[in-house]
This record gives structure tokens, C-alpha cells and sequence, in this order.
């Protein structure tokens, strides 16, 4: 049976004026909307107690499973508002797929795709106000659904209580310099996800064990790290929160194969379709490091970029390895096809241009 979202009375806590300042300036992850929704699991009730609460901190206790084992996972969408008021978001049957596909690498409850999009609808209902305005730039209502063990238990099995949560959170550019290039560090000491691990899963645990190799790429003077297989240490994976593509000088348009390792992207799979339109030959195939350097060396790579929800699509202008570099920032290079392709991506979403794939919903 689908969820029914009990909605408390409207409580919000920020003034129009403030929320005004805020959304004319979001930057990434600051603030938070004067909302939540939260719905309980329990082993043998299934969901039930579905709200929608003022935002506020979660009590939970010291033994919840959570935070000793890392049960947990989590999603990232947007909310856009169209030139004529209303609200959509892109693609939600995807984020609720692969919500679904990481409860089950996670030994979590699955949530029906219905009540995860409802969830959502719930809060953008409520806290509609948070959604920027049209026309205001690329700023748009980030919406982080998230489910965590919440059973007070130390013991190592799947916890017999769960809570789902859903924040939002009025987003600009995710890097604070805007859509400008970012330089990757190669990480080689460590490695995201394994042969057999949770790297498809959306899991909290995946990007906490990024965060050595990004503060790595940070030592070298790098925005991000890029991660290899774990087992040949070849093999382009991604980066700590985003895929990566790189554009061939002759149209191919390729970017690494889903092994099992590497986070299987809305956007990653939103670019390899687009980018028929536009001309380009998309390609899923391993890619080795060497052929990276290789190409940046020969001039036979004209781009690379990266991609995600949060980020869209950012330019990679330099890629640092011990011992050496390429520079893709070269005299003329102007990430012609990247910005192209976010540029379709961000027509679509903010409805600038017609929906022809059904990838829009209304909240
Ligand atoms: C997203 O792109 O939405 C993510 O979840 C990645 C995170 C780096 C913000």
C-alpha cells in the first residue's frame, strides 16, 4: 500500500528576506529548507509513520548500527523551477532504481519507487519557496533522500529498524569557483571501491574512503582525485563523487564501463544518450590511465570532463600523477563539447527546451 506523508503545520524558521539572500547565493550544501520528511522501517511492519517535520537535528542512540557499521545510503536530485513557476525534477525513476539497487548491496529495506517520489513531492510541496526562482542562474533546490540503520544493536547483522529521510537544500555551482576547469591527482596509494564492494552502491562508506585520496590530490595542488581499479591499478574508474568522460579530436565521446566498482551516474547516463544528438560516437569501454596521458601528450584527446548531479558537468583542465602532468589547458582549448553538453543537459531540466524523452517529472 503507498505511503501516506502526515504534514505538520507549516513552521518555516527563515524569513522571506533571509531565504531570498540565500537563494540569490546558495554556493553547495549550506543551507537547509525549513523542512524534512522521514519514514520509519521496521522488520515485520514494513514503512509506516511517514512525515513531513520542521527540520531539525535526529535523536538516534550511540549503539544505532549506523554509525558503527555504515549501513547506509543516500541519493542526490534536483528540483528545477520552469520559466512558468512550476517545479520538476529530472529522472526520478532512475534515482528510485538505484535507491533501490543500493538498499539491497546495503542489506536495507527497499522503498517503492511511488512512495521515494512522493517523498520528495512531499517536501518540494512544503518548502516550495526554496526552489530559486527561473532565471536566475543554474541554481536549483538539491534534494538528498537518505536511509540509515537506526536499530540500537552492535551486533553485525542488517538492522531490524531503518529511517528514510529526505533534506533539501538550495544549490549553486557545487565548486566554488563556478564551471571552471578542476585539475585531478591520480591516486595510486588508494583505491574507492573493489571487485565485489559496495563502489556501485550509493553508500556513504564509498565516499568517506575517497577522502584520503582527495586530501592527496589537495597536498599536490589538485581540486579532486581520480580513482583506478583496484586490482591493476589501469584502469580509469572515476572520482571521488562523479563519472568521468573524455573526448576524442575525431567525435568519440568515451568513458569507463560499468564493472560493478564504479557508481552507475543519472547524468553519466543522461550524457551517453544526449550525446548522439550532438553529433558525437559515445563509447563504454576500460580505459586505461597511460591512454589518458597518452592522448593529452599526442593532442588526439581534445577534452575531458566530469559529471554528476550535483556538479553537472565540469571541465578537468590538468591531471597530476607522481612524477609528472598533462595540461589540457592549452592556448585555444575552450571545453567547446562539455559545455555543450551541459548546456542540453540544463535546457532540459530547466525546461528551456522540449522534454522529447519523457525525462521530467512534476513535484
Ligand atoms: C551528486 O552529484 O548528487 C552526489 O551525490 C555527489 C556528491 C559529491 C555531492
Amino acid at each position: 500500500m503507498a505511503l501516506t506523508f502526515d504534514v505538520t503545520r507549516r513552521q518555516d524558521v527563515v524569513s522571506d528576506a533571509d531565504r531570498a539572500a540565500v537563494l540569490a547565493d546558495p554556493g553547495f550544501g549550506n543551507h537547509f529548507t525549513d523542512h524534512m520528511v522521514t519514514v520509519t522501517w521496521t522488520k515485520g511492519d514494513g514503512w509506516h509513520d511517514a512525515k513531513v517535520t520542521p527540520y531539525g537535528p535526529i535523536s538516534i542512540d550511540p549503539s544505532a548500527a549506523v554509525l558503527h557499521y555504515a549501513q547506509e545510503i543516500f541519493e542526490g536530485m534536483k528540483a528545477y523551477r520552469h520559466a512558468d513557476g512550476s517545479v520538476w525534477t529530472f529522472r526520478p525513476q532512475q534515482n528510485a532504481a538505484r535507491f533501490a539497487r543500493s538498499a539491497t548491496r546495503m542489506a536495507l529495506p527497499v522503498m517503492q519507487e511511488a512512495d521515494f517520489i512522493d517523498a520528495l513531492r512531499a517536501l518540494v510541496t512544503m518548502d516550495e519557496a526554496w526552489v530559486p526562482p527561473a532565471g536566475g542562474g543554474e541554481t536549483s533546490l538539491y534534494l538528498r533522500p537518505f536511509m540509515f540503520a537506526s536499530e540500537p544493536f552492535l551486533g553485525v547483522r542488517p538492522a531490524n529498524e531503518v529511517t528514510f529521510c529526505v533534506i533539501a537544500s538550495p544549490a549553486g555551482a557545487y565548486f566554488s569557483g563556478g564551471v571552471k576547469p578542476v585539475s585531478l591527482w591520480i591516486s595510486t596509494d588508494f583505491a574507492r571501491a573493489g571487485d565485489g564492494g559496495t563502489g556501485a552502491a550509493k553508500c556513504g562508506g564509498n565516499y568517506a574512503s575517497s577522502l584520503a585520496g582527495q586530501l592527496e590530490g589537495a597536498e599536490h595542488g589538485c581540486d579532486q582525485a581520480v580513482f583506478l581499479d583496484s586490482s591493476s591499478h589501469t584502469y580509469i574508474e572515476e572520482l571521488g563523487g562523479m563519472n568521468l568522460f573524455i573526448v576524442y579530436k575525431d567525435g568519440r565521446l568515451v568513458t569507463p564501463e560499468l564493472t560493478g566498482s564504479i557508481l552507475e551516474g543519472v547524468t553519466r547516463d543522461s550524457i551517453l544518450e544526449l550525446s548522439k544528438d550532438l553529433g558525437l560516437q559515445p563509447e563504454e569501454r576500460r580505459i586505461p590511465i597511460q591512454e589518458w596521458k597518452d592522448g593529452a601528450a599526442s593532442g588526439e584527446i581534445a577534452e575531458v570532463f566530469a559529471c554528476g548531479t550535483a556538479a553537472v558537468v565540469t571541465p578537468v583542465g590538468e591531471l597530476k600523477w607522481d612524477g609528472g602532468s598533462c595540461d589540457h589547458r592549452r592556448e585555444g582549448h575552450d571545453d567547446k563539447v562539455a559545455l555543450q553538453i551541459r548546456s542540453s543537459l540544463l535546457d532540459i531540466q530547466y525546461g528551456r527546451v522540449e522534454d522529447s524523452r519523457g525525462w521530467l517529472t512534476r513535484l
